[in-house]
């Protein structure tokens, strides 16, 4: 247990910070029963108040003036690990404050009305509206979602309350956000992954967007996961990234009132199953479409509002005619720059770090094969690579240029006519055009619109 005192110097603000951690994972179950108390001395500014507690519990709000009558404020709720309020009306000067854990008093109603915050007509996740594009084929034989799971606006806003649920790990400390970060177009801008203890995965997690359509429908880097609801267990269960037995999990959940509802919003009744947690964890990953980007209107208006720059980009990537010979388009094609149902290598080096694909099935004709993420929002999705090797697009567009690799298992598109790995040779305006290209495929509020943002209710 960690309690913090911090006087904020702000020169406007006279205020005292209160922050309490109460967060070891030793006490997650048996929290300390004596207070865990912090006192702070409010001024005219008020002060704001910051709770730490990976075990979500009940903390009750106190004050003084004597240090000897103490008052009841409010009694407080931790959710999802921290709470912050700060306090500014209504303080009588010179007041002592305190807060503090008391065992007989975590009897709060946990409800889906104060655990979250919702909107009152639930966000629109079943239905979104789609270019024309996604609605004929190849896009739509891309489309993955099974019909025993079709996206529902509740099933998708449980999976929202999963995906952003620090309860997912064992010491209640990683969430699917916290390596998924709406901000990042649901990527990690660290190169590799940390875990719940610490520790670093070896690989690079892939922005989410526009999941839903990839025509193969196997996940990871390295397809391991058949479907995506095989794949959102398996993060859960990881021993690096999250560590949960899937028993404990459903056990943990079923004791949030919260969860049995939002369950039985989505499903028709209270059970909490894993198959149920898997389903609802993919409705909210598939709901994470993005089609409102500078491309998506450039396809409705033959480009009329892209930059010369960005047109020669397009130009490249595609290889339409007049432009250097890329082949960006024969793995990154249709208006979702997926390739339809290839797996491929693109020459990042050889020998193999990681035989990708060929380290799962041991063919060694698929050793550095990988998933070909989309490359909607890619600006957003720093760094690149299955290892997080590139940091920017500059370099990215580089390694495509002139740095591709030869190797036993490099796929056609990138083979010059001799045979060797091909070589595009663009100028710096060339280059500097395909990074222009690649930034029209960002949508704008697929980082800050709100029905892929975290629920849960901190307080303020
Ligand atoms: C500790 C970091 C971490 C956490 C926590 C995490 N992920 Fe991931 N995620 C990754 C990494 C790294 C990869 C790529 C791993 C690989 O391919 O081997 C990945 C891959 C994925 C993919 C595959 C995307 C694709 O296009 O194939 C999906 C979907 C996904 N994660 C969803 C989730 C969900 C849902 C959760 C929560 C239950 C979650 N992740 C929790 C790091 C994380
Ligand atoms: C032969 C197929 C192929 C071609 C052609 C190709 N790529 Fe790729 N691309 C891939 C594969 C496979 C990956 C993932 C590789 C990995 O991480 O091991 C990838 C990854 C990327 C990434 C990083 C994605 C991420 O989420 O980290 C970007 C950006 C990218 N390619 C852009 C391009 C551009 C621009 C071109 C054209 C100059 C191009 N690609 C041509 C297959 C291809």
């Amino acid at each position: 247990m960690k309690i913090k005192l911090i006087h904020s110097t702000a020169a406007t603000v006279a205020a005292w910070v209160m922050t309490l951690a109460f967060a070891s994972a030793s006490t997650l179950s048996t929290p300390q029963p004596q207070s865990a108390l912090s006192l702070v001395k409010a001024t005219a500014g008020g002060f704001s108040l910051s709770i730490s507690n990976a075990g979500d519990q009940a903390w009750i709000l106190q004050s003084s003036s004597n240090f000897s009558t103490w008052t009841e404020v409010e009694s407080l709720q931790v959710y999802n690990g921290s709470f912050q309020r700060r306090y500014t009306n209504g303080l009588a000067g010179n007041l002592f404050y305190r807060a503090y854990y008391d065992a007989a008093r975590q009897t709060n109603a946990r409800t889906t009305a104060n655990a979250l915050v919702l909107p009152a007509t639930s966000y629109n996740y079943a239905a979104p509206v789609l270019p024309a594009s996604f609605s004929a084929n190849p896009i739509l034989a891309e489309d993955n979602m099974p019909a025993n799971n079709l996206t529902t606006d509740a099933g998708a806003t449980l999976g929202r309350a999963l995906f952003y649920d620090k309860r997912l790990s064992t010491n209640q400390t990683v969430s699917c956000a916290s390596c998924h970060q709406q901000a990042h177009g649901f990527a990690d801008p660290r190169p590799v992954s940390v875990g719940f203890n610490g520790r670093l995965g070896s690989r690079n997690a892939m922005g989410l967007s526009n999941a839903r359509w990839y025509q193969r429908r196997n996940f990871f880097w390295d397809e391991r996961a058949a479907t995506l609801e095989d794949q959102t267990l398996q993060p859960v269960q990881d021993p690096i990234e999250m560590g949960m037995m899937l028993a404990a999990l459903t056990n943990r959940l079923a004791s949030e009132p919260f969860y049995t509802n939002l369950f039985a919003k989505a499903f028709g009744s209270t059970a909490i199953t894993t198959n149920r947690i898997s389903a609802a964890l993919a409705q909210f990953v598939r709901s994470i479409v993005s089609t409102a980007s500078k491309y998506d209107t450039g396809v409705t208006n033959n480009f009329a509002n892209f930059t010369a720059s960005e047109n020669l980009g397009r130009q490249i990537f595609f290889g339409l005619p007049g432009a250097p010979r890329a082949t960006c388009a024969a793995c990154h094609g249709t208006d979702n720059f997926v390739p339809t149902t290839g797996l491929n290598n693109n020459g990042l080096e050889f020998p193999y770090t990681d035989l990708g694909v060929g380290g799962v099935t041991g063919a060694t004709n698929q050793n550095g094969l990988f998933k070909v993420p989309s490359l909607r929002n890619i600006e957003l999705t720093a760094p690149y690579m299955h290892d997080g090797r590139f940091t920017n697009l500059e370099q990215v567009v580089d390694f495509y240029d002139s740095g591709v690799v030869a190797n036993p298992n490099l796929s056609p598109p990138l083979l010059g006519r001799n045979g060797t790995p091909l070589r595009l040779n663009l100028t710096s305006d060339e280059k500097a055009a395909l990074v222009a290209f690649l930034k029209t495929l960002t949508d704008p509020t697929l980082a800050t619109d709100p029905k892929w943002s975290d629920p849960f209710n901190y307080g303020d």
